[in-house]
């Protein structure tokens, strides 16, 4: 049997466990499972590896991101810029290499979109872009280090000054010039619905690409804002689902 799991706490609300228990299912994987390993401290991490000789892989989230990464034998190069790890693959020979699997599934999620709405063209359309990404936290990061590796020029739009443009600098200047806005604060995710981030929505129109990470509603009032103004919208499921995937496929190389 092979075991795979969550790092994080609380885990009270667990997408990964759900999804790799119905994939495993439907799958027909019958040497695997999926647990979820609550850890208030990072500290019992090698703990956690002497304990479960069976375990192959883990997810991480909150609050272990970063935290766990000196306790890893090495990093993937995209993870280390980013500098967070949300994927642990382990080897049997319990040696563990770190992943940000937010990484790919952003990107292969932005290109799949372009690619459904503009056919082949779709990528080329894309690469010209440049983008304007709210939110400075651990998403905003990954998300950064895709699309500058897609040679996507882009920017953090942050309540603090320090971080990048603020939402009040945005003019219509600026939003003719970065047509492609993703969402990487929290704001509007469940049960808070309606909440959105503070950005000049009047300033979109036609030619704006609105993309929100947050999953759960399927359409948050940023979406709403965007498609009003007539900008083409997509949510953070695709994302979700690819990262998971990604997962799956790391822990199996
Ligand atoms: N779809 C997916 O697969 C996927 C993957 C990862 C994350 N996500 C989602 O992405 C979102 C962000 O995740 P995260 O871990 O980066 O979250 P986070 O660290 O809690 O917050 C990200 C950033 O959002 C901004 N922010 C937070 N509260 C705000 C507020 N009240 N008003 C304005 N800005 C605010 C802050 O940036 P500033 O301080 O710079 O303003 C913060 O650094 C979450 O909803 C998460 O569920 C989705």
């Amino acid at each position: 049997m092979r075991l795979f799991g969550l790092i994080g706490y609380p885990l009270s609300h667990s997408f990964s466990k759900k999804y790799f228990t119905e994939k495993f299912t439907k799958e027909r994987i019958a040497d695997a499972a999926y647990e979820l390993f609550e850890l208030q401290d990072i500290n019992a991490f090698p703990q956690l590896l002497a304990s479960q000789p069976q375990l192959r892989g883990l997810n991480v989230t909150i609050p272990h991101k970063v935290n766990v990464i000196p306790f890893l034998g090495r990093v993937e190069e995209a993870a280390t810029r980013i500098g967070a790890v949300n994927v642990i693959k382990v080897l049997s020979n319990g040696q563990t290499i770190g992943y940000n699997s937010d990484y790919f599934g952003f990107q292969d999620s932005l290109i799949n979109w372009f690619t459904q709405l503009h056919g082949e063209a779709g990528r080329e359309k894309l690469f010209k872009l440049k983008a304007l990404i709210l939110g400075s936290g651990g998403a905003s990061k990954a998300v950064r280090t895709a699309l500058d590796d897609l040679g996507i020029v882009n920017h953090i739009v942050s309540r603090e000054a320090a971080n990048g443009l603020t939402y009040d600098q945005l003019d219509a200047s600026t939003m003719a010039q970065y047509p492609l806005v993703i969402n990487s604060t929290p704001l509007g995710m469940s049960p808070h619905t309606e909440a959105f981030p503070p950005f000049p929505y009047h300033l979109a129109g036609p030619n704006h690409y609105f993309y929100d990470l947050v999953y759960n509603p399927v359409e948050t009032v940023f979406m709403q804002k965007g498609r009003a103004q007539g900008a083409a919208t997509l949510n953070g499921l695709p994302m979700l689902h690819l990262q998971a995937e990604k997962s799956w496929e790391i822990w199996n190389s």
